[in-house]
C-alpha cells in the first residue's frame, strides 16, 4: 500500500533547505506553466480541442459543476487506493493515458513516461501514434522497481498484415491489454493545429512502432528511412480515414488473447453493445474533446453508463482530470478507474522524467488526501451519494 500523500511532507520538508516543487503542484495550473516553456505548434497540438473547443471547455465545467459533499468521523487516517483492473494491479485507480508523438514535448518522449510509471507503479497505456518503438517503450518501463504494467492502445490499421504484425509485437513486449481508440478514425477539424498548420505526422513524428514494423516495411519500395516520404505517405491511408463495424471485432479477439477495452464510449447503447461484442471493458471518453466539438462532457455520460453496463465490464473514464477531487468524482460516478492525459504530458514538457514522476506524484498526492479528508478509506466506499450538482 503506498502512502501517495506522503509526498506533501516530503515537499514541505525540501522548503527546510529553501527547494520548492520543480513545478506547480496545481493540476489545473499546469497548462499555463507549460505555455510558457513550450513551443507554440506543441503547444497548441496538445493543449488544443476540436473546432471551437466547446468540447473541451465542457469536460471541466461539467467537473465545476459536481461537488463533493464531505463526512465526518469515519477515521479515514489509513487509506488503501489500490485496485486490480482486467487482471492489472496498480497502487491507485490511475493510469497514464494513451497520448502520441510525445516527442514533439520532450526529446525523450515515451522513454520518459515509461521509466517514471515504472518508478511510481503506475499503468501506462502506450499509443500506436508513439514516438519510439514498441519494444523501445518495453525496455524503459522495466525500472529499477520492476517491471512495469503496460497496455497497448491501437489505433487499427486498414491491414490486416501490420495490424496482426503489431498485436503480436506488443504481446511479446509484455503489453498486458488492448486499449481500442475507436473514435479517432480521422482527424477532427482541430482549429489550432489548423491555424498554425502544424501536424506532426507528415512530419514523420509519431510513426515509430509502423515504421518499424516488419509487416509495414513489406509493403514499401525502400525503407522509411532511405525514403521517409514514400513511408509517409503510406502511414497516411493505413491508419487515417476508413471507419469500422461491431462486426470487424471477432477479428480483434481472434489475434489478441488478453482483455480488450474499447475506447471513446460515450453512448448507453454503445456501452450495451461493447458487453455484446463480449468486450471486457471501456473507456467512457470523448479523447479529451480533441474529435466532435460540440460533444457531450464525458463526465455527464458517466453516470449512465455506469449504471446500465458496469456489472458487465470494467468502465474506465477519462477526458479532463486535471485534481485529486475531479478523480474522486470520475470514480464516484461510477469509473473503476480513470485515465489521465494532458496532466503528465505537461509535467513531461516541463521537466522529463521528473517532470512526469512530479506531476503524478502530486496528482495522486491530491487525490490520496481529497479522499482521506472526504471521509473515505477506499474509491468502493464513493458512491453517487458523495456528490451533488450545483
Ligand atoms: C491524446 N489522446 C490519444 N488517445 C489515444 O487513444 N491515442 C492517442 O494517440 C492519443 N493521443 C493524444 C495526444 C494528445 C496530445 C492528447 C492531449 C491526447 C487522448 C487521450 O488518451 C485521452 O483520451 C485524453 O487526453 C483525456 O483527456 P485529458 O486528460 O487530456 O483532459
Amino acid at each position: 500500500m503506498t502512502s501517495f500523500g506522503g509526498y506533501q511532507n516530503e515537499i514541505y520538508l525540501q522548503g527546510l533547505g529553501d527547494q520548492v516543487p520543480m513545478f506547480t503542484t496545481d493540476g489545473s495550473r499546469l497548462e499555463e506553466a507549460a505555455r510558457a516553456t513550450m513551443e507554440p505548434g506543441p503547444f497548441g497540438y496538445v493543449a488544443g480541442g476540436a473546432g471551437a473547443g466547446a468540447t473541451l471547455r465542457a469536460n471541466r465545467e461539467a467537473f465545476d459543476r459536481c461537488r463533493i459533499v464531505p463526512r465526518m468521523l469515519t477515521d479515514a487516517t489509513k487509506r488503501d487506493l489500490s485496485t486490480t483492473v482486467l487482471g492489472t494491479s496498480m497502487p491507485a485507480p490511475v493510469l497514464l493515458a494513451p497520448v502520441g508523438v510525445q516527442s514533439i514535448v520532450h526529446p525523450d518522449g515515451e522513454l520518459a513516461t515509461a521509466r517514471a510509471a515504472a518508478e511510481l507503479g503506475v499503468p501506462m497505456v502506450l499509443s500506436t501514434a508513439s514516438s519510439y518503438s514498441i519494444e523501445d517503450v518495453a525496455a524503459a518501463n522495466k525500472g529499477s522497481n520492476g517491471d512495469g504494467q503496460r497496455w497497448y492502445q491501437l489505433y487499427w490499421p486498414n491491414d490486416d498484415d501490420v495490424t496482426i504484425s503489431i498485436l503480436s509485437r506488443a504481446k511479446a513486449a509484455g503489453f498486458t491489454t488492448l486499449v481500442l481508440t475507436l473514435d479517432t478514425w480521422t482527424l477532427a477539424w482541430r482549429t489550432v493545429d489548423l491555424d498554425q498548420a502544424y501536424l506532426p505526422f507528415i512530419r514523420g513524428i509519431g510513426t515509430a512502432i509502423p515504421f518499424s514494423d516488419p509487416a509495414f516495411r513489406a509493403g514499401l519500395d525502400k525503407s522509411p528511412e532511405e525514403d521517409p516520404t514514400a513511408a509517409i505517405l503510406r502511414w497516411i491511408p493505413t491508419f487515417t480515414g476508413t471507419d469500422k463495424r461491431w462486426d470487424r471485432l471477432p477479428f480483434l479477439r481472434e489475434h489478441w488473447e488478453g482483455p480488450i477495452v474499447l475506447k471513446g464510449i460515450q453512448h448507453v447503447d454503445d456501452a450495451r453493445r461493447a458487453v455484446d461484442a463480449g468486450m471486457d471493458g471501456i473507456v467512457v471518453s470523448n479523447h479529451g474533446g480533441r474529435q466532435v466539438d460540440g460533444a457531450v462532457a464525458s463526465l455527464d455520460v458517466l453516470p449512465e453508463i455506469a449504471a446500465a453496463v458496469g456489472d458487465d465490464l470494467a468502465v474506465l473514464f477519462d477526458s479532463g482530470i486535471r485534481t485529486g477531487s475531479d478523480i474522486v468524482k470520475a470514480l464516484a460516478l461510477g469509473a473503476q478507474a480513470v485515465l489521465v492525459g494532458r496532466p503528465f504530458v505537461y509535467g513531461l514538457a516541463l521537466g522529463g522524467q521528473d517532470g512526469v514522476r512530479h506531476a503524478v506524484r502530486s496528482l495522486l498526492a491530491d487525490l490520496d488526501l481529497t479522499l482521506g479528508l472526504s471521509g473515505h478509506r477506499t474509491s468502493a466506499e464513493l458512491s453517487p451519494d458523495t456528490l451533488r450538482q450545483s
